[in-house]
């Protein structure tokens, strides 16, 4: 071929690519060169306990994830905080005060400091029905705990709290799962052993660089009804396999259109049985909740 016509072949393709419409945006349409998120298995509606049974025990407790395991929970729910030394603690607020009664920042503190405060004696001050001595002697697990703990026997859905830029606690939450065979187990109950979620959108897309078979969760914080705009879906879709949003947003329009896109619906926290029921019907596809009792009385039940 005479080069002149080659170069001049070139530069006419190049043209018309640039100036072709671009796609509109659709379900269908995807990146290409980028791992697809895992999938969550498809009519598998999800028992979330919230901080483990914290209706009953100390919220992030080991005894509180017992008896989320006991009610027939799909998933233990962590929150996670990255200690002073970068240890990975389960906790959801920084500050102590709420849960322990005393002054101080887990992001201050070194892990074996944190694990000297009760995580049980403000509980059994508020809740004197559900007080236990043994409460006392509870302390902030740290991520390691809990694995320790359950191992394979639980599924983890486990949320990144920590907000510090390249922190890398990405890299830990991975390493610990992979170090306690959690990523290479089947799961409990035929779903998958472990979902990650967060608010921080960039803190999902590096998780979906690492390890993309992990089911990812991105959480929202709508005020009032949610929405999402094509152009959000379509990054969405790119890394997550579904979405968080606080049950009171939730509608169904919104869920149907959440679902046209391949995404599941995850609502948080509802734990009053009508509350629970309306979002059924309204067809999410997991709650969380401090009650995982409840949830699974009425999923077990075909009245609704
Ligand atoms: O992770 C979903 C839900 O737990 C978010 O709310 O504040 O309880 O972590 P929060
Ligand atoms: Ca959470």
């Amino acid at each position: 071929m005479n080069k002149r016509f080659l170069i001049f072949t070139i530069v006419f393709l190049f043209v018309i690519a640039a100036c072709s419409p671009k796609q509109e945006l659709s379900p269908a349409s995807g990146s290409l060169d980028k791992a697809e998120p895992a999938l969550l298995p498809e009519d598998r509606f999800l028992t979330i306990a919230h901080r483990g049974a914290s209706a009953y025990r100390p919220e992030h407790t080991l005894p509180a994830y017992i008896l989320a395991d006991e009610m027939g929970a799909d998933y233990i729910e962590l929150d996670l905080r990255m200690t002073k030394d970068g240890r990975l603690a389960v906790i959801h607020d920084n500050e102590l005060q709420r849960i322990t009664g005393t002054t101080g920042k887990v992001s201050d503190m070194l892990m074996d400091e944190l694990k000297t405060v009760s995580a049980g004696t403000v509980f059994n001050d508020r809740n004197p029905d559900l007080a236990k001595l043994s409460y006392e002697q509870l302390t902030i697990p740290e991520l390691r705990d809990v694995l320790m703990q359950f191992g394979t026997s639980v599924n983890y859905y486990i949320e990144l709290k920590s907000s510090l830029k390249d922190s890398g606690i990405e890299e830990s939450v991975i390493a610990e799962l992979e170090r306690y065979g959690i990523t290479e187990n089947q799961g409990q109950h035929d779903v998958p052993p472990v979902i990650l979620q967060s608010f921080s959108e960039e803190s999902l897309m590096r998780i979906h660089e690492i390890r993309p078979e992990i089911p990812l969760i991105q959480l929202y914080s709508f005020k009032e009804n949610a929405d999402l705009s094509p152009s959000e879906l379509e990054l969405l879709s790119s890394y997550a396999s579904g979405i968080g949003i606080p049950a009171d947003s939730a509608h169904a329009g919104f869920i149907e259109k959440i679902k046209r896109w391949g995404l599941d619906v995850h609502v948080f926290t509802v734990n009053e049985e009508k509350s629970i029921r309306k979002l059924i019907d309204m067809g999410v596809d997991g709650i969380f909740t401090d009650r995982p009792d409840v949830v699974r009385e009425i999923i077990g039940r075909d009245d609704f």
